[in-house]
């Protein structure tokens, strides 16, 4: 009896199930075990939400790419599936994203029922030189099990760096629009195709904004302004790597209009806008073939290239952001992007602790903190979340600076590699009270200021999470405001 029982266990920790491993995330996803970076062919289609993610089937560093597979009905308990598409033939697959073909464009599509086509880069880096091309796989079982089309590669200018392409439906100009990346160019490049097998170059756009680096994973996606959809506008969003505004890879967004062959910027090229002001969110991608009613909702790989090969986490490496509702807004200095947490979010909400208290225990070391903090006369103020162990996060808003900030340098296990300690800092002018919604995982803190102008995403390895300790310095000084936080159970 006993040894079955260890055996058991034994087995489920083999398989990494057990979810309970130091610093596992307990509301964000990540995989059994191995390796992922990016988000791939974010799409909903019959009822799920598909994650397919940048997967090492063999390991946990990076290394013959394929794409993982999960699925969930409410972006919030996730359901790991088998690996959708397999490294073949020394071509790795890289990030793509996945179209869903209603009237069979593509001939791929069985029963006259809408099908789903992945579109990916395939990167061969054996071969000199190496060669990234963008090809093309289908499913008629809602992503269980995939074909790659026999005539692959679809689109091939035999370059080393062509990749990350994002496929949808143009209304406007009746045809699929791709985005892809010309990285070493700081290009985004669109091509249009009738069927995924033809595809001719429409326009490029680039070099804009900050071009450190290289360029990667492109998404072109259409956002409403101040919750108007009949007023929306285009948002092109690229991830660099590296040059940062944090150091590492990062990610910038432009917005402007599109017209179905190409996209203006409305901004003067030499704007930069950051969409995440943490270091770990990159390679966001947006969901596909979303309800009309839903607002348009992304989701990244949380995590930096400086450091993603170093993190201390066993049997598994590398997890998702928490996926965001995406707007646009307008401010004094223009149209600026803004994120929230999706709303299922509160699913996994225990009871809430309110207090007016300068320390707030915590109940549970994953949870969300709601609060709005009126600095008055201080210079800084807001939270550090401390460990029994004497570690802190602190997060806050300094006025004088101008700037929200999340510091995990004395976070607990920092020392795995000397870009990890750091002091994230946003620019944000407010005359009021700054308002915050924090979710804190078991290695991560995600902060959503003033609405979600400004969000800053940070992995954070700390040993466990006792007490919320409201700080102000500087002048005079701020009272505690009235905080709320929410145990948040785990998806698992
Ligand atoms: C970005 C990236 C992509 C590429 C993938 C490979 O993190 O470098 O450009 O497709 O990762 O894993």
């Amino acid at each position: 009896m006993r040894t079955a029982c260890l055996f058991g266990m034994v087995a489920l920790f083999a398989l990494g199930q057990s979810y309970q491993e130091p610093y596992r995330p307990q509301f964000h996803f990540s995989p059994k075990q191995f390796w992922t970076n990016d988000p791939n062919g974010l799409v909903f289609f019959e009822g799920e939400y598909h994650l397919f993610f940048q997967y090492n089937p063999f390991g946990d560093q990076w290394g013959h790419m394929s794409w993982g597979h999960a699925v969930s009905a409410d972006l919030i308990h996730w359901k790991e599936l088998p690996v959708a598409l397999r490294e073949e033939s020394g071509v790795m697959i890289f990030t793509g994203s996945i179209a869903i073909d209603r009237t069979n464009t593509s001939g791929f599509c069985l029963d006259q029922k809408p099908c789903m086509i992945a579109v990916y880069t395939g990167a061969a880096t054996e071969v000199k030189p190496a060669l990234q091309t963008q090809n093309i796989a289908y499913s008629n079982d809602r992503g269980r099990t995939w074909t790659k089309y026999s005539k692959n590669p679809v689109l091939n200018l035999h370059l080393t760096d062509f990749r990350d392409p994002d496929v949808f439906w143009s209304e406007q100009s009746k045809r699929w629009i791709m985005t892809v990346s010309l990285p070493t160019e700081h290009k985004a490049v669109f091509y249009g195709s009738a069927d995924f097998k033809s595809w001719d170059k429409l326009s490029e756009f680039g070099p804009a904004g900050t071009t450190s680096g290289q360029w990667e994973c492109p998404v072109l996606m259409k956002i409403p302004v101040d919750g108007n959809p009949a007023n929306a506008l285009w948002v092109l969003k690229v991830g660099l790597n590296p040059g940062s505004l944090q150091g590492g890879s990062g990610e910038q967004y432009f917005v402007g209009s599109f017209d179905g062959t190409r996209f203006l910027n409305s901004n003067p090229s030499t704007l930069t806008l950051w969409s995440d002001y943490g270091k770990d969110c990159y390679c966001g991608l947006a969901f596909h073939n979303l309800p009309s009613s839903q607002s348009p909702l992304m989701l990244g790989w949380m995590s930096n290239w400086q450091y993603a090969d170093k993190l201390p986490t066993h049997p598994w490496r590398g997890q998702m952001t928490f996926p965001r509702e995406l707007g646009l807004r307008t401010f004094p200095e223009g149209i600026r992007m803004v994120q929230k947490p999706v709303a299922s979010l509160a699913g996994l909400r225990g009871k809430p602790a309110r207090s007016s208290g300068t320390v707030i225990p915590l109940t549970s070391q994953t949870f969300e903190v709601e609060a709005s903090v009126d600095l008055r006369n201080a210079q800084r103020a807001g939270w550090k979340i401390v460990s029994r162990s004497g570690a802190y996060t602190t997060i806050g808003y300094d006025r004088l600076l101008g700037e929200v900030f999340v510091d995990r340098s004395q976070s607990g296990d920092v020392g795995f590699h000397k870009d990890f300690p750091a002091r994230t800092a946003a620019p944000l002018s407010v005359s009021g009270p700054v308002s915050f919604d924090i979710l804190v995982d078991r290695n991560s803190v995600e902060v959503f200021v003033d609405e979600g102008r400004v969000v800053l995403t940070n992995l954070v390895f700390a040993p466990d999470a006792s007490r919320l300790v409201f700080f102000s310095e500087g002048g005079g000084t701020a009272k505690p405001p009235a905080t709320t936080v929410w145990p948040i159970r785990s998806f698992q």
